[in-house]
């Protein structure tokens, strides 16, 4: 079973994989972490990406899609994946198609998390983020135990650059402009499960659960 989660900056894709990746298996591919790993260590990559990101707009496809397909024909058989964060656009999600092709793998399910523009914002205003292990946190929502203290590895924990709030509108406007549409494409193909992103985090986690029991997750 390989998911796609798909939702606008903020839903909770990254704070929900983590979980399900724990709890069923997957392999967790983000696009988002994999381009700030190669920002962080100065790869040709992320001199390319760095730009784009610090603007909110999308990484060409070219840099995204070329990362992506070459993870995921090297996942091991039977590992099932999980992709967060990737297709963005209706040109990525052609090139995701054709290389599940190549390789003989489908995609079984895309989750798309709902969630409403004031919910987005009010969640990356409060993010904060580990700079040693990425770990995510909110001044509100989950707080860490020690203010500014990463509560799994002691390091500094600090505001994402692109979650200021003028990048932050910029981000929603790309995707309304480019990735809103993937919501049809896939529910065409007949994979789209729809579930509430404004939900809090267990609660989000349980009617996910409860998707995939009815479709034999796990
Ligand atoms: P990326 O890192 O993927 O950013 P994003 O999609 O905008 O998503 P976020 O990471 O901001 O949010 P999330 O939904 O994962 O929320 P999270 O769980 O962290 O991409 C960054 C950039 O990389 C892009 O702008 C682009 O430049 C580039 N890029 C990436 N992929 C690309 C692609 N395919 N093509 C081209 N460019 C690409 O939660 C947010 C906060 O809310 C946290 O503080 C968390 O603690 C809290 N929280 C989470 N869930 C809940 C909940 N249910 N209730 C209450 N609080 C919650």
């Amino acid at each position: 079973m390989n998911i796609v989660l798909l939702g606008p900056p903020g839903a909770g894709k990254g704070t929900q994989a983590r979980v399900l990746c724990e709890k069923f298996g997957f392999l967790h591919v983000s696009t988002g972490d994999m381009l700030r790993e190669a920002v962080k260590n100065g790869t040709k990559i992320g001199e390319e990406a760095k730009a784009y990101m610090q603007r909110g707009e999308l990484v060409p496809d070219e840099i995204v899609t070329t990362i992506v397909t070459g993870r995921i024909s090297r996942v091991k058989k039977g590992t099932p994946f999980l992709l967060d964060g990737f297709p963005r656009n209706e040109a990525q999600a052609g090139e995701l198609d054709r290389a599940l092709e190549k390789i003989k793998k489908n995609l079984d399910m895309v989750l798309y998390l709902k969630t409403s523009p004031q919910v987005s914002i009010e969640r990356l205003s409060g993010r904060r983020v580990c700079v040693r292990c990425g770990a995510n946190f909110h001044t509100k929502n989950m707080p860490p135990r020690k203010e500014s203290i990463c509560d799994y590895c002691g390091g500094e924990l600090v505001h994402r650059a692109d979650d200021r709030e003028e990048t932050v509108k910029k981000r929603l406007t790309v995707y309304e402009n480019e990735t809103k549409s993937l919501i049809d494409y896939y529910r065409k193909k007949g994979i789209l499960q729809e579930v509430s992103g404004d939900l809090d985090v267990q609660r989000l986690f349980r009617e996910i659960k409860n998707l995939f029991s009815k479709e034999r997750v796990g």
